[in-house]
């Protein structure tokens, strides 16, 4: 039996979940395409150091449709077929403002842009190489936030409604890629230690690195999830409301 290589790309892999996924997927043999946003911080350097043949730091902003349009035509330089890919990069934006506040738009659209935007952006760029490979799989970091029928906060305008936005992304791309085999999978990770506040957050449940070790079981056995609609899961396979 011959073993083919396997290759997945995860965006804002610099630090938090993103770090965490790249780490274990290099661990388990891929070759890792690993988005990196903040060049200043230097996790991923250090990892490049033990994994200098399977891991491809690459520039890329899921907010700019040139950056993301280079970084696809780079991964297509490198491999023909991409495996996995994991759309992890996301910003929060305010979590005060309710509807008596005088609301930010602008920062809304930002937080839209990224957050929402940002992995259909990238997913548009790598779809060719995603269909052409053997796994055809979509994996999406949303959040419990992200649920219409769950949702119980009175601000977190911008985040919420761009996770809503990456369930909707979800169901479209599924209905399209479905029959030919691809497959779409949202996560809610759980409520992680990482940076989404600007440092690390000691408050939350887990860590990065459990998050993504449950995560990487529920991608290996992501076949049980599959069907005509996307799966909407979180860290310990519990469904999600959509
Ligand atoms: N933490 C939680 O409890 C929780 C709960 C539910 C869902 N999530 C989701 O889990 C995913 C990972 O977040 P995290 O908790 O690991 O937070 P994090 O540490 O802030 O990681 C998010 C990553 O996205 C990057 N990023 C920001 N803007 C970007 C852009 N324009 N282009 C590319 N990358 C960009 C960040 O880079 P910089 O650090 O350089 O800004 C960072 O590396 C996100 O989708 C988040 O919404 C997290």
């Amino acid at each position: 039996v011959i073993i083919l290589q396997q290759y997945v790309c995860v965006t804002g892999a610099d630090r938090g979940l993103g770090f965490a996924f790249a780490k274990q997927f290099l661990h388990k043999g891929y070759v890792v395409f690993a988005g990196q946003y903040m060049s200043s911080w230097k996790e991923l350097e250090a990892l490049h150091e033990e994994f200098p043949d399977r891991l491809y730091i690459i520039d890329l902003d899921i907010s700019n449709d040139e950056s993301v349009k280079k970084a696809g035509q780079y991964i297509a330089s490198i491999t023909d077929r991409l495996d996995i890919l994991v759309n992890n990069g996301a910003i929060i934006g305010d979590t005060t403002a309710t509807i008596f506040d005088e609301l930010d738009f602008n920062q809304i659209l930002n937080v839209i842009n990224v957050t929402g935007l940002g992995g259909l952006r990238v997913t548009n760029a790598l779809i060719p190489l995603v269909m052409n490979s053997e796994t055809k799989l979509i994996v999406n970091i949303s959040s419990e936030a992200g649920s219409i029928g769950q949702c119980t906060r009175k601000a977190w305008y911008g985040y919420m409604m761009a996770k809503a936005s990456v369930n909707m992304h979800a169901a479209i791309t599924q209905n399209m890629i479905y029959d030919d085999g691809g497959q779409v999978l949202n996560f809610h990770p759980g409520w992680v230690k990482s940076y989404m506040s600007g440092q690390l957050n000691t408050n939350a449940a887990i860590t990065a690195d459990e998050s993504a070790e449950n995560l990487m079981e529920l991608i290996a056995k992501h076949k049980e999830y599959a069907g005509p609609t996307p799966a909407f899961i979180d860290n310990l396979g519990n469904p999600q409301l959509w």
